[in-house]
């Protein structure tokens, strides 16, 4: 329990809002998630898997409605909209607290009010942030206690302390005697993720789902977390943090910004191909990054357990994720298979007959559609990924070298390229784009610029944000230490729409370049958009197959780039005079550099 004045008047006063049968204050412990998931599944929302197959695993099912994060209904709500932004939606503050206070009025009639104190970060240091959620969803309770540290260690370590304050609801209030139902949540028109950036305050209401609902990840970790370190100087990215050993020992950190299902956690476990190299796992989704004493950027993973994409997560793409999840997981929108384990497309077998979809139909081959959702996920505990750093709650952090952007382009952007330093480093950040995936309902098919891959997420006018990485440049202790800054991309496609590149654990190959550019190998040429791999200089031995694409994958075709330069030019026009003027610069550079190709 708690004598914290702030959190038991705070709790109160949503409680004599919301209305809740009772309160539960969350201790964390196994006895109590353990009753939690069994009573999920008495309710009907969970089934507990085969105990021989997935120990103390669990599935849900989602309401066919409420499958990812809702962009256009998520808002930052800064007391000015020039805060927001054009690339954030925006309300005013005052209005949208009293909209949402209506909602709110009686919503959790008929369900438990749970109080869960989270730490993001690891319990007790400097680094880290404590949040408290407030939720009417048991899959928020068992989820959090996965991503988040979580529980009564929260609260004797925050002791009379501040945190963020994080109100959930599904907004599903039951009448006397109703029945629930097993994924309750509002329609969209009725679903808000709020944030009060000025407050540090988030108000979620309507959906059960990953990001709108894991208050911790998203909209804490990430768009309230990205002002805080707007205004002390750090930085809150959308970033897996991985270890890569080479054969000689030597051992390096890398940090990358990929968009939402492009690859992030399948490059933080990679099994490399090629021998004598290792990669660890420090964190698969967001980083928080400070200079350390020595002049060096660290970076910590704030959160517990991976909220991975399941869909071709298999033996053969990513074994490390699927002995992750071996144990201890909650799958949310999988298939489920007839003898109470899971199953996904591209999980490496076929899909065995009597197979539920995650609609909990019999599967119809004639539908033409997946038995499992494309942004099914599975929640699974860090610890248990069989590659975890041992630096992986270090309060410290890991120094990192090198920096990645990238997405999925099936054209232009090469394999890999190198900035020529940190202010061309954060314009290929500001310029960087992805075809849009399944990790968001209602997105318009194609590619979208997703800067740093923070367009869904950076709490901020995504200007300031960019003034902010190149501040942190500007202001960097020893400007020989900051990490160099690459770009890559797995995804660039021939004529027929086949990948050029196999991806996966041969994208080690393309690690060891950027491993061996950290020690300023000569295996770089110069070009108009940064250096490039000389020929050769990507080992590609064991992969004679893909030989003949090398040349494709690591080109610069002049009139693809005077198309990406118009696209780029239409995407900084949104930012006015927001744009610092660094960026303008690189890219008038950089048309001058293409023009003289
Ligand atoms: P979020 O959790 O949404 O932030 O995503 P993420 O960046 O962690 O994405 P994840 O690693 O889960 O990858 C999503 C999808 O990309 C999966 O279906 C993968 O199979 C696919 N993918 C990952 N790496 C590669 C690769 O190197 N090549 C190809 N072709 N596909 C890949
Ligand atoms: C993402 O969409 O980038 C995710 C999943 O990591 S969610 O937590 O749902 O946002
Ligand atoms: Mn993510």
């Amino acid at each position: 329990m708690t004598r914290n004045e702030k959190l038991l008047s705070w709790v109160k006063e949503w409680a004599d809002l919301c209305e809740p049968e009772s309160i539960h204050w969350c201790d964390g412990s196994e006895e109590e998630n353990r009753i939690l998931l069994d009573t999920a599944v008495k309710n009907g929302s969970a089934i507990k898997l085969n105990s021989a197959k997935r120990p103390e695993c669990y599935y849900f099912q989602s309401d066919p409605s409420d499958v990812a994060r809702v962009e256009n209904r998520t808002f930052i709500c800064s007391e000015k909209e020039e805060d927001a932004g054009p690339t954030n939606n925006w309300q005013d503050p005052h209005k949208m607290k009293k909209t949402l206070r209506s909602l709110y009025r009686g919503c959790m009639k008929g369900r438990i009010m749970y109080i869960i104190p989270f730490s993001m970060g690891p319990l007790g240091f400097d680094i880290s942030h404590i949040g408290v959620e407030i939720t009417d969803s048991i899959y928020v309770v068992t989820n959090m206690r996965i991503m988040t540290r979580m529980g009564q260690a929260v609260l004797d370590e925050l002791g009379d302390g501040d945190f963020v304050p994080c109100i959930h609801s599904v907004g599903a209030p039951l009448k006397p005697g109703e029945k629930d139902r097993p994924w309750p949540c509002a329609p969209m028109e009725k679903k808000y993720i709020t944030h009060f950036p000025e407050t540090n305050e988030i108000w979620s209401f309507g959906s059960g789902y990953g990001g709108n609902a894991l208050l911790g990840k998203k909209c804490f970790a990430l768009r309230i977390a990205s002002n805080m370190a707007r205004r002390e100087g750090w930085l809150a990215e959308h970033m897996l943090i991985m270890g890569v050993t080479n054969p000689k020992g030597q051992k390096k950190y890398f940090a990358a910004a990929f968009p939402s299902a492009c690859g992030k956690t399948n490059l933080a476990m990679l099994i490399p191909t090629i021998p004598g190299w290792k990669v660890e796992c420090v964190g698969d989704d967001i980083a928080w990054m400070k200079f350390g004493a020595d002049g060096r950027l660290y970076a910590i993973n704030p959160e517990y357990g991976f909220f991975g994409v399941a869909p071709y997560t298999s033996m053969e793409t990513n074994p490390n994720a699927l002995l992750s999840c071996r144990a201890n997981t909650i799958f949310t929108n999988t298939a489920l298979a007839p003898d109470g384990d899971i199953w996904w497309e591209g999980i490496g077998y076929d899909m065995p007959d009597g197979t539920i979809t995650w609609t909990n139909e019999k599967y119809d081959p004639s539908s033409g559609k997946p038995a499992a959702n494309p942004n099914a996920r599975f929640t699974a505990p860090a610890s248990q990924c069989p590659v975890i750093d041992s630096d992986w709650e270090n309060p410290a952090g890991v120094p990192i070298s090198a920096i990645l952007f990238g997405g999925r382009r099936p054209n232009t952007l090469p394999l890999v390229y190198e900035s020529f330093d940190w202010n061309h480093g954060v314009f290929i950040g500001s310029i960087a784009g992805s075809e849009v995936t399944a990790a968001a309902i209602g997105l318009k098919a194609g590619v979208r610029r997703d800067p740093f891959a923070m367009l869904p997420f950076c709490g901020y006018h995504m200007g300031d944000y960019f003034k902010h990485w190149i501040k942190i440049g500007k202001d960097a202790p020893d400007k020989t230490k900051l990490p160099k800054i690459f770009n890559v991309n797995w995804f660039r496609k021939d004529a027929e729409g086949k990948y050029l590149w196999p991806g996966y654990g041969e994208n080690i190959r393309v690690l060891e370049w950027i491993f061996d550019r950290t020690e300023n190998a000569d295996v770089a040429k110069k070009t108009p958009i940064g250096y490039l791999p000389k020929e050769d200089a990507i080992d590609i031995q064991g992969l004679e197959e893909i030989k003949n694409n090398l040349s494709e994958l690591i080109k610069v075709d002049k009139s693809e780039w005077l198309t990406e330069l118009e696209l780029v030019k239409t995407h900084y026009k949104v930012f006015g005079n927001k744009l610092p003027s660094e960026l303008s610069q690189q890219l008038e550079e950089l048309c001058t550099r293409l023009n003289n190709l």
